[in-house]
């Protein structure tokens, strides 16, 4: 979908302006911008929308929304009322949901010129193009597919059209692109986005000149030392790789900030073999990777002064004669060895060589892993909250606030020693599986022994696609980071 921004017209303007949707928010405050229009609109259709209202079929609430065709008096061939009276001003929530559900009254339409009256602040703004760019999102690539889709234009009016409007939308639409990228990562099969299809996908993102990407195979992971990454892929036949991207937009020399990837493009769980039921949304266990790709792809976009590195680890968690067994002891990068229990706890094992390889390579500012981690956090959250732990409070300040912002809301779980009883091995260092309680702290304790630094994890098990008949990935968290990333950019 293309979004255009324009300044507001006069309301009698708007009567005019010819397109296939007008779109406009009923919102509780008397004399607002937008009920002015539906004055205008009322007085113009003989009285409709008090017709309407008195009938009480007009939208209230957030979620609510009316498709009229043809009404007398406007010249766009739709009017999309949408109910916005129980959204406050900061009430980013609640005006996501409000958006969403204009958007997808778009979508059941044949409209593809569309004038989007719906709130004009710089959040609202955001949320707006978000909602659109995500109704609009497809997945075809594997479907023969029988029609095009229609190509829309969105129009946005606002009240000013300033650099710092026009900046806002940019921003919107270049997460938009970012949020896309990694559902289409998250939705190819297995059999096509694999550890190396990830990599490609990466270098896709070196075209700009300010990224440079370096993709590492088997045997160059294994010179590292990455000794647990090299444990879980050894399972299986396509080559592990670990992927580099190095963004520089920001000065020489300053410390970057680092985004560390779960790459699992399929997790079978290993010798500790997953149930058959529901294996196949394991394609997805990539999800984290995938939100590295997307941020950065939005920060590339922006062209934003920072400096950023993305390590992904990706391999597949398959069982075969040459597979990872419970009891067996890695050992780690860091030097750390590690107990494995269970051979479905594989996440945990290649992100520490990550995190270790990011802050021995390039000593970040902070870093921030993505990782679809554990059941229990679904359990804990649902499909509502991304499960966040920090060892600094700023930083969980600042990454809940960005996703508050864009409406991909964060969670802050506890990361309490007591917790790091449980990882004790009869063995080893440390033991990948902390038991049946607590199961995602435990996992976020294990990552713990692993950084230096302010740290940030996010488990996003519940939130990085969404099962059942519609499946599908979501591209969360790539919004909150990348927020993140355009706040870390210009601070206040
Ligand atoms: N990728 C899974 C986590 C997962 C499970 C995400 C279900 C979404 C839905 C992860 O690798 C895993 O298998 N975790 C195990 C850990 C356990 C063995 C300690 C889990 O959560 O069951
Ligand atoms: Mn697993
Ligand atoms: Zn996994």
């Amino acid at each position: 979908m293309k979004i255009e921004l324009q300044r507001a017209l006069s309301d009698e303007d708007l009567l005019q302006y010819p397109c296939d949707c007008l779109v406009v928010g009923i919102a509780a405050e008397e004399g607002g911008a937008s009920q002015t229009l539906l004055t205008s609109i009322d007085q113009a259709s003989d009285g409709l929308l008090a017709r309407l209202r008195s009938e009480r079929e007009l939208p209230r609430k957030a979620g609510q929304t009316l498709l009229l065709h043809a009404v007398a008096g406007v010249a766009a061939r739709r009017l999309l009322l949408v109910g916005l009276q129980d959204v406050g001003t900061d009430d980013a929530i609640r005006f996501q949901k409000a958006a969403r559900a204009a958007a997808a009254a778009i979508m059941g339409s044949r409209a593809v010129s569309i004038a989007w009256m719906v709130g004009n602040t710089s959040d609202r703004l955001m949320l707006s193009v978000l909602a659109l760019q995500e109704a609009d999102y497809r997945c075809d690539h594997y479907r023969k597919v029988e029609e095009n889709p229609l190509e829309r234009t969105a129009c946005l009016f606002t009240a000013t059209d300033d650099v710092s409007t026009q900046r806002r939308v940019a921003e919107a639409v270049a997460i938009a692109h970012g949020v896309a990228l990694a559902r289409d990562l998250g939705n190819a099969p297995a059999n096509v986005c694999t550890p190396t299809y990830l990599g490609d996908a990466a270098k896709a993102l070196a075209q700009h000149s300010a990224c440079e990407v370096e993709v590492l195979g088997r045997e160059e992971i294994g010179k590292l030392g990455m000794g647990a990454f090299l444990a879980v892929a050894r399972g299986s036949a396509e080559p592990p790789q670990l992927i580099v991207v190095n963004y520089r937009g920001g000065q020489d020399g300053s410390a970057p900030i680092a985004l560390v990837g779960k790459g699992v493009t399929f997790d079978s769980g290993g010798i500790s073999i997953k149930p058959a039921e529901a294996m196949d949304e394991m394609k997805y266990d990539m999800g984290g990777a995938a939100s590295v790709l997307g941020a950065l792809h939005a920060c590339v976009e922006l062209k934003l002064p920072i400096n950023v590195v993305g390590v992904i680890a990706a391999c597949e968690n398959m069982p075969g004669g040459n597979a990872l067994k419970p009891g067996d002891v890695i050992r780690s990068l860091s030097g750390k060895t590690i107990e494995v229990l269970n051979t479905d706890a594989e996440g945990r094992l290649i992100l520490c060589d990550a995190l270790t390889y990011v802050q021995q390579r390039f000593s970040p500012a902070l870093t921030i892993d993505l990782a679809t981690l554990t059941g229990a956090c679904v359990v804990a959250l649902g499909n509502v909250h991304s499960g966040l732990y920090a060892n600094d409070d700023t930083l969980a300040t600042q990454l809940m606030a960005a996703g508050t912002k864009v409406g991909d809301r964060a969670w802050r779980m506890p990361l309490d020693d007591d917790y790091q009883e449980q990882l004790k091995s009869s063995i080893a260092d440390v033991a990948n599986l902390g038991g049946r309680t607590g199961g995602s702290i435990t996992a976020a304790c294990f990552l713990s022994r692993f950084v230096e630094g302010k740290w940030a994890h996010m488990d996003i098990a519940g939130t990085a696609w969404k099962g059942g008949a519609n499946k599908g990935g979501t591209g969360r968290p790539v919004s909150l980071l990348a927020q993140f990333l355009v706040d870390a950019a210009a601070p206040v």
